[in-house]
């Protein structure tokens, strides 16, 4: 049984996350969409939020979990009973900041691997970041999120997105 784990932020989870998704989930058996809780970040949704939005918008693929973490991704891999991180690349920005974090836990985990995804082409300028900009500002957000978190972006507004 080969499990692989998708750490994150998803704040909120975007079509561009969903692509590595779908596309992690059909090279394991499992695949955990781990949400991070990151207390340097400020988020717009709460921990709990962002995994629910994950799950909704995961229906049917049956070999996909969530999970939420706190602290050290290696700790979390560990308590996973897992050694594969999968990470989405969408810019050589992307690849240094992940070339750097896969060292890291490299060294903290020795063995564990990081497998890295090339976004798909007309997703790799989607962000979570923009995502809640253009939203804060009445923009339409239809083509980098599902209907689900568009919703939920609403509610936090106070607006049609
Ligand atoms: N499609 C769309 N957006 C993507 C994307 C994709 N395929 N891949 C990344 N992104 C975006 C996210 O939307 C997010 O955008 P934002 O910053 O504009 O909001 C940004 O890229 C980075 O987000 P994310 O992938 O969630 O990374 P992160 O930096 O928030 O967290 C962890 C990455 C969870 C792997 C890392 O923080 C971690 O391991 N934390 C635990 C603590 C730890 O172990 N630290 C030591 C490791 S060095």
């Amino acid at each position: 049984m080969r499990t692989a784990v998708y750490p994150g932020s998803f704040d909120p989870v975007t079509y561009g996350h969903l692509d590595i998704i779908s596309r992690a989930a059909a090279m394991f058996d499992e695949l955990v969409v781990a949400v991070v809780r990151n207390p340097g970040k400020n988020s717009l949704f709460s921990l709990e939020e962002r995994e629910e939005m994950l799950r909704e918008c995961l229906n049917g693929l049956h070999n996909v979990r969530t999970a939420v973490f706190s602290g050290l991704l290696v700790n979390f891999l560990r308590e996973s009973g897992t050694g594969i991180v999968v990470r989405g690349l969408r810019s050589v920005a992307d690849f240094e900041n992940e070339m750097q974090m896969a060292a890291v836990n490299r060294t903290l985990l020795p063995g564990m691997e990081t497998v890295f995804l090339a976004a798909d082409s007309c997703r790799t300028f989607i962000s979570s970041s923009a995502v809640r900009e253009i939203s804060a500002l009445g923009g339409d957000v239809s083509a980098f999120v599902p209907v689900c978190v568009l919703k939920k972006l609403q509610v936090k507004y106070g607006s049609l997105v």
